[in-house]
């Protein structure tokens, strides 16, 4: 492996017991390289989200290892880990998830205060973010006041805060219609490409391909294919 930023290595994981065990993933190996944009696709089933939640550090596989910012971190106590993910890696989902009574500049602000809990002015950076994605007239509405598109730009903000070096996307753009998931795939592209982070967008919309230095493709718990964009 060409660099130990980002990755597995043999994982394998199943779930369930006895008889209605299912292995979600087979000895799975893949490295995501600092500052590329790698695209994972697949059947429903096929392991997607079971391996962002791997790279998050948010399950353990049973076999094999997982490495962020070089470091193997399965080995790692649970308190290790939450810091490693508080400091390295943000999540984007297809649901938004958003602070439902907290207006798009509050929800900004509570991801600066969780990752970067010293810094006096992250009001400032919270607008500062809201208005690079365009949401300047939107700081104090309440989430249930946006369109899907402006939730997704402003969870991409609240995910930014503290800057961390990687992003997992889970189906970003599922819930989007084509202009607004546009928007989303440039953002997260221009995370990549202006900022230098590591980006790794788990999604069946194949216009993400565009937008990606790689796709890989899973299919029953294994790398079926990897292809490098030109
Ligand atoms: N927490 C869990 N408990 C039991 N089985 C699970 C769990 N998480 C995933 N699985 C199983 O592991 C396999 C892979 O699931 P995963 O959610 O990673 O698929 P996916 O590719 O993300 O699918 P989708 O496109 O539907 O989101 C599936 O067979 C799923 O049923
Ligand atoms: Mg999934």
């Amino acid at each position: 492996m060409p660099d130990h930023f980002l990755g597995v290595q043999q994982a394998s994981i199943s779930f369930g017991k006895g008889e209605a065990r299912v292995p979600a993933l087979r000895s799975v190996s893949l490295s995501f390289e600092r500052g590329t944009l790698a695209l994972v696709m697949g059947p429903s089933g096929s392991g997607k989200t079971t391996l962002l939640s791997m790279l998050g550090c948010l399950l353990s596989p049973d076999e094999g290892t997982v490495f962020v910012d070089g470091v193997t971190v399965n080995q790692l106590t649970e308190p290790e880990k939450t810091a490693i993910r508080q400091k390295k890696i943000s999540f984007v989902f297809q649901a938004f998830r958003l602070f439902h009574s907290l207006t798009a500049l509050d929800n900004v602000a509570v991801g600066f205060e969780i990752r970067d809990p010293d810094k006096p002015q992250r009001m400032e950076m919270a607008r500062d973010l809201l208005l690079q994605f365009g949401l300047g007239d939107k700081l104090h509405q309440e989430p249930n006041e946006l369109s899907p598109g402006e939730k997704q730009r402003v969870a991409i903000a609240r995910a930014l805060a503290g800057n961390p070096p990687i992003l997992l996307a889970d189906e970003p753009t599922a819930s989007l219609d084509v202009k607004a998931g546009r928007n989303i795939c440039e953002i997260l592209r221009n995370q990549v490409s202006e900022h230098g982070r590591t980006v790794v967008v788990v999604s069946h919309d194949p216009r993400w391909r565009e937008f990606a230095d790689r796709t890989i493709t899973l299919c029953d718990g294994q790398v079926d294919q990897e292809v490098k964009n030109s």
